[in-house]
């Protein structure tokens, strides 16, 4: 029996999405390396398919849309962001557009305050200084930080995930929490959030927490300028998109200790190159783009695109679709 296809980018993907979408599709694994999908394989073998099961890295543009042919009806991407999807050439070609937000909510809000706690608890220098021996005996001053009680909380973009972040730190007695947002959010009210503008924010806070989409709007919203109103003992946490900040503007600010340090689970280029500065820094703590991967959660995302992919082909709504 024919069945139309569906291209999966990457090898890797959770098996039981595969089985859900094997029941109607004919699924096909790019033939590329596992580990390493490649932009011209993917283009290579989408022509004549109904579908692409992707995610980062590979970019969903109109080289790639021109190559599929009028074939492809959906793009089920494996993640919340869609920052590597040209929608102005989805538009163009028809081609819909199904994500996979709220199941990822809470594991990536768990690393944003996983993050935070490393980074102003100073977690692995002190366990790098314990591996190589320097633990000597109690110290009074030694391996310090601060923490998150009686501080001022500052969450830019409070989504589901910012809420949640929001809603976790709450728990830490903070003497402030405030965020920007398009709006005034009921949940950040009940917990007595307060809405405030960027500059303020960045002005004020102890911990800037960055949970934004990156957008034209919001790249480098974290700017050479901004960096300079932080406040000297300021940790930064990126939990979005690297381009969110200016990163040779952040390089400068932590080698120049202007702010006491950022947890970054997203940088930029990823992965980040062994020579970056970045690299080099104490007082910077990466992860390699982490936030959503719980075991659990990447499953519960991986069934999600199979269902955005089989709505379009069944003709019903699908769960989640991104309208632009
Ligand atoms: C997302 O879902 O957007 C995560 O950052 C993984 O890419």
């Amino acid at each position: 029996m024919y069945k139309p296809k569906v291209l999966l980018t990457h090898h890797n993907f959770p098996q039981s999405a595969i089985e859900l979408l094997s029941e109607k599709f004919d699924v096909e694994l790019c033939p590329t390396e596992a580990s390493k999908p490649n932009q011209q394989d993917i283009i290579n073998n989408i022509p004549g398919k109904f579908a692409i099961f992707c995610c980062s890295p590979i970019k969903i543009n109109e080289d790639l849309l021109k190559a599929a042919g009028p074939s492809l009806k959906v793009v089920g991407t494996m993640s919340v962001g869609y920052d590597h999807i040209d929608l102005e050439a989805l538009k163009k070609y028809g081609v819909r557009l199904g994500n996979t937000p709220d199941v990822l909510t809470e594991a990536v809000a768990e690393i944003a305050v996983g993050l935070l706690i490393t980074t102003t608890r100073r977690f692995f220098e002190a366990n790098h200084e314990l591996k190589i021996g320097n633990w000597k005996t109690f110290s009074p001053d030694w391996m310090c930080g601060h923490g998150i009680k009686d501080s001022v909380i500052g969450i830019i973009g409070c989504g589901n995930i910012g809420t949640s972040i929001a809603e976790k730190l709450h728990k830490f007695n903070a003497a402030e929490i405030i965020y920007t947002s398009r709006s005034e959010k009921s949940a950040m009210k009940a917990i007595g959030g307060k809405l405030v503008n960027v500059d303020e924010l960045v002005r004020k806070s102890d911990f800037v927490i960055l949970s934004v989409a990156l957008t034209p709007e919001t790249k480098f919203i974290i700017n050479k300028e901004r960096l300079s109103k932080m406040k000297s003992n300021a940790v930064l946490v990126n939990i979005g998109r690297g381009d969110l900040i200016d990163q040779n503007a952040l390089i400068e600010a932590l080698k120049e200790k202007r702010i006491r340090g950022a947890g970054l689970d997203v940088m930029t280029p990823e992965p980040l190159p062994l020579d970056s500065p970045l690299m080099n820094l104490d007082n910077v703590v990466l992860l390699p783009h982490i936030g959503s991967a719980t075991i659990e959660t990447r499953i519960d995302m991986a069934e999600l695109t199979a269902r955005n992919i089989l709505a379009v082909l069944e003709n019903k709504t699908m769960p989640c679709e991104v309208k632009f």
